[in-house]
Protein backbone atom coordinates (compact mmCIF):
# COMPACT_ATOMS: atom_id res chain seq x y z
CA UNK A 1 0.00 0.00 0.00
CA UNK A 2 0.80 3.39 -1.04
CA UNK A 3 1.71 5.87 1.80
CA UNK A 4 1.04 9.60 2.26
CA UNK A 5 2.61 12.08 4.47
CA UNK A 6 0.05 14.74 5.55
CA UNK A 7 1.24 18.55 5.83
CA UNK A 8 -1.26 20.86 6.94
CA UNK A 9 -1.25 24.23 9.22
CA UNK A 10 -4.99 25.12 9.74
CA UNK A 11 -9.13 23.21 9.03
CA UNK A 12 -7.81 20.07 7.31
CA UNK A 13 -11.04 19.72 5.15
CA UNK A 14 -8.76 18.38 1.96
CA UNK A 15 -7.18 16.11 4.70
CA UNK A 16 -10.44 14.56 6.18
CA UNK A 17 -12.11 14.50 2.68
CA UNK A 18 -8.90 12.38 1.42
CA UNK A 19 -8.61 10.41 4.46
CA UNK A 20 -12.76 9.39 4.14
CA UNK A 21 -12.35 8.49 0.51
CA UNK A 22 -9.59 5.95 1.58
CA UNK A 23 -12.02 4.95 4.57
CA UNK A 24 -14.44 4.27 1.67
CA UNK A 25 -12.43 2.17 -0.43
CA UNK A 26 -12.19 5.47 -3.33
CA UNK A 27 -8.38 5.98 -2.43
CA UNK A 28 -5.96 3.04 -2.23
CA UNK A 29 -3.45 4.83 0.37
CA UNK A 30 -2.29 4.88 3.91
CA UNK A 31 -1.61 7.69 5.81
CA UNK A 32 1.13 7.24 7.25
CA UNK A 33 1.45 10.85 9.36
CA UNK A 34 0.15 13.82 9.64
CA UNK A 35 2.34 16.58 10.57
CA UNK A 36 1.36 20.28 11.62
CA UNK A 37 3.23 23.37 12.00
CA UNK A 38 0.62 25.36 14.26
CA UNK A 39 0.03 22.84 17.12
CA UNK A 40 -3.39 24.43 16.88
CA UNK A 41 -4.38 23.21 13.39
CA UNK A 42 -8.09 21.39 13.72
CA UNK A 43 -6.48 19.34 11.24
CA UNK A 44 -4.40 17.54 13.76
CA UNK A 45 -7.08 17.14 16.16
CA UNK A 46 -9.35 15.55 13.30
CA UNK A 47 -6.00 13.51 12.80
CA UNK A 48 -5.65 12.10 16.23
CA UNK A 49 -9.76 11.65 16.25
CA UNK A 50 -9.08 9.04 13.17
CA UNK A 51 -6.76 7.71 15.25
CA UNK A 52 -3.65 8.50 12.40
CA UNK A 53 -0.25 9.25 13.64
CA UNK A 54 -0.38 12.90 14.33
CA UNK A 55 2.71 15.29 14.57
CA UNK A 56 2.60 18.54 16.51
CA UNK A 57 6.03 20.06 15.06
CA UNK A 58 6.33 24.25 15.77
CA UNK A 59 7.93 26.02 12.98
CA UNK A 60 8.03 29.33 14.71
CA UNK A 61 11.91 30.75 15.29
CA UNK A 62 13.38 28.16 12.88
CA UNK A 63 14.93 28.82 10.05
CA UNK A 64 13.36 27.39 6.90
CA UNK A 65 16.32 24.91 6.07
CA UNK A 66 16.12 23.34 9.18
CA UNK A 67 12.07 22.98 10.18
CA UNK A 68 12.11 21.53 6.36
CA UNK A 69 14.67 18.86 7.08
CA UNK A 70 13.07 17.72 10.58
CA UNK A 71 9.52 17.57 8.80
CA UNK A 72 11.78 15.06 5.86
CA UNK A 73 13.26 13.57 8.43
CA UNK A 74 9.60 12.37 10.14
CA UNK A 75 8.55 11.23 6.46
CA UNK A 76 11.32 9.05 5.72
CA UNK A 77 11.02 7.44 9.28
CA UNK A 78 7.59 6.77 8.15
CA UNK A 79 8.62 5.48 4.43
CA UNK A 80 6.21 8.13 2.68
CA UNK A 81 5.39 7.73 -0.79
CA UNK A 82 3.72 11.01 -1.74
CA UNK A 83 3.90 13.93 0.71
CA UNK A 84 0.51 15.53 0.24
CA UNK A 85 0.28 19.57 1.22
CA UNK A 86 -3.89 20.36 2.33
CA UNK A 87 -3.62 23.93 3.37
CA UNK A 88 0.05 24.17 4.46
CA UNK A 89 0.72 27.32 4.97
CA UNK A 90 4.78 27.62 4.10
CA UNK A 91 7.10 27.80 1.24
CA UNK A 92 8.91 24.45 1.12
CA UNK A 93 13.04 25.30 1.08
CA UNK A 94 14.88 23.69 -2.21
CA UNK A 95 16.27 21.28 -0.21
CA UNK A 96 12.65 19.68 0.83
CA UNK A 97 11.94 19.83 -2.74
CA UNK A 98 15.05 18.16 -4.17
CA UNK A 99 14.64 15.00 -1.43
CA UNK A 100 10.84 14.32 -2.63
CA UNK A 101 11.30 15.69 -5.71
CA UNK A 102 7.77 14.84 -8.07
CA UNK A 103 6.65 13.59 -4.90
CA UNK A 104 5.02 16.48 -3.67
CA UNK A 105 1.52 17.74 -4.33
CA UNK A 106 -0.58 20.60 -3.39
CA UNK A 107 -4.57 22.35 -3.90
CA UNK A 108 -4.81 25.40 -4.94
CA UNK A 109 -8.49 26.92 -4.91
CA UNK A 110 -8.06 28.85 -8.01
CA UNK A 111 -7.04 28.07 -11.99
CA UNK A 112 -3.62 28.01 -12.23
CA UNK A 113 -1.39 30.34 -13.13
CA UNK A 114 -4.27 32.89 -12.11
CA UNK A 115 -4.58 34.12 -8.44
CA UNK A 116 -1.77 32.20 -6.89
CA UNK A 117 -0.57 33.00 -3.23
CA UNK A 118 -3.52 33.89 -0.67
CA UNK A 119 -6.85 34.17 -0.56
CA UNK A 120 -7.09 32.93 -4.22
CA UNK A 121 -10.82 32.70 -4.34
CA UNK A 122 -11.63 36.29 -3.18
CA UNK A 123 -9.05 37.09 -5.70
CA UNK A 124 -10.78 35.91 -8.43
CA UNK A 125 -14.21 37.23 -7.31
CA UNK A 126 -12.70 40.32 -6.50
CA UNK A 127 -10.77 40.91 -10.19
CA UNK A 128 -14.36 39.29 -11.31
CA UNK A 129 -13.52 36.14 -13.34
CA UNK A 130 -16.86 34.27 -14.53
CA UNK A 131 -15.23 30.92 -14.14
CA UNK A 132 -13.29 30.28 -10.88
CA UNK A 133 -11.88 26.98 -9.81
CA UNK A 134 -9.22 24.58 -8.51
CA UNK A 135 -5.33 23.11 -9.18
CA UNK A 136 -4.22 20.19 -7.91
CA UNK A 137 -0.15 20.54 -8.88
CA UNK A 138 3.03 19.07 -8.12
CA UNK A 139 4.95 21.03 -5.88
CA UNK A 140 8.62 23.16 -6.68
CA UNK A 141 10.00 25.63 -4.68
CA UNK A 142 8.47 28.30 -5.93
CA UNK A 143 4.43 29.58 -5.26
CA UNK A 144 1.76 27.53 -6.75
CA UNK A 145 3.61 26.83 -9.39
CA UNK A 146 4.58 23.16 -10.44
CA UNK A 147 2.96 21.14 -12.85
CA UNK A 148 -0.69 20.60 -12.93
CA UNK A 149 -2.30 17.64 -12.46
CA UNK A 150 -5.65 18.37 -12.43
CA UNK A 151 -7.94 21.24 -12.19
CA UNK A 152 -12.00 21.75 -12.46
CA UNK A 153 -13.67 24.77 -12.94
CA UNK A 154 -16.87 26.51 -11.12
CA UNK A 155 -19.06 29.10 -12.37
CA UNK A 156 -19.66 32.35 -10.88
CA UNK A 157 -22.86 33.12 -10.05
CA UNK A 158 -24.26 36.74 -10.49
CA UNK A 159 -25.54 35.72 -6.48
CA UNK A 160 -22.02 35.37 -5.32
CA UNK A 161 -20.44 36.52 -2.66
CA UNK A 162 -16.57 35.59 -2.21
CA UNK A 163 -17.96 32.73 0.31
CA UNK A 164 -20.71 31.18 -1.64
CA UNK A 165 -17.58 30.74 -4.22
CA UNK A 166 -15.04 29.51 -2.13
CA UNK A 167 -17.51 26.87 -0.77
CA UNK A 168 -18.24 25.07 -3.85
CA UNK A 169 -14.70 25.70 -5.30
CA UNK A 170 -13.83 23.70 -1.68
CA UNK A 171 -16.19 21.10 -3.20
CA UNK A 172 -14.45 20.35 -6.00
CA UNK A 173 -11.05 20.88 -4.44
CA UNK A 174 -12.49 17.51 -2.25
CA UNK A 175 -12.76 15.59 -5.38
CA UNK A 176 -9.91 16.50 -7.33
CA UNK A 177 -7.34 15.98 -5.06
CA UNK A 178 -8.19 12.66 -4.39
CA UNK A 179 -8.16 11.94 -8.23
CA UNK A 180 -4.82 13.93 -8.77
CA UNK A 181 -3.61 11.76 -5.76
CA UNK A 182 -4.92 8.56 -7.14
CA UNK A 183 -3.82 9.43 -10.52
CA UNK A 184 -0.07 9.93 -9.50
CA UNK A 185 0.12 6.76 -7.26
CA UNK A 186 -0.32 4.84 -9.95
CA UNK A 187 2.48 6.01 -11.91
CA UNK A 188 0.91 6.28 -15.57
CA UNK A 189 1.81 9.70 -16.23
CA UNK A 190 5.06 11.58 -17.51
CA UNK A 191 6.03 15.41 -17.82
CA UNK A 192 6.25 16.43 -21.24
CA UNK A 193 7.95 19.84 -20.58
CA UNK A 194 5.49 21.48 -18.10
CA UNK A 195 2.80 19.13 -18.83
CA UNK A 196 1.41 15.72 -17.08
CA UNK A 197 0.16 13.19 -19.56
CA UNK A 198 -1.35 10.20 -18.31
CA UNK A 199 -3.92 8.22 -20.62
CA UNK A 200 -5.90 7.49 -16.88
CA UNK A 201 -6.40 11.34 -16.84
CA UNK A 202 -9.97 11.38 -15.55
CA UNK A 203 -12.22 13.52 -17.76
CA UNK A 204 -14.26 16.44 -16.37
C1 LIG B 1 -7.86 25.14 0.60
O1 LIG B 1 -8.63 26.15 0.02
C2 LIG B 1 -6.71 24.77 -0.29
O2 LIG B 1 -7.02 24.90 -1.65
C3 LIG B 1 -5.65 25.77 0.09
O3 LIG B 1 -5.80 25.94 1.47
C4 LIG B 1 -7.14 25.63 1.84
C5 LIG B 1 -7.05 24.57 2.89
O4 LIG B 1 -8.30 24.20 3.39
N1 LIG B 1 -4.34 25.31 -0.29
P1 LIG B 1 -8.43 22.92 4.30
O5 LIG B 1 -7.48 23.13 5.47
O6 LIG B 1 -8.07 21.73 3.47
O7 LIG B 1 -9.86 22.89 4.75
Amino acid sequence: MKKLGVLLSGRGSNFEAIARNIADGKLKAEIAVVISNRPEAPGLETARRLGLHAVALPSKGLPREEFDSQVASILDQHNVDLVVLAGYMRLLSGAFVKHFAMRIVNIHPSLLPAFPGLDAQHQAFEYGVKIAGCTAHFVDEHLDSGPIILQAAVAVEEADTAETLSARILKKEHRIYTDAIRLVLSGEWRIEGRRVVSSRMPLR
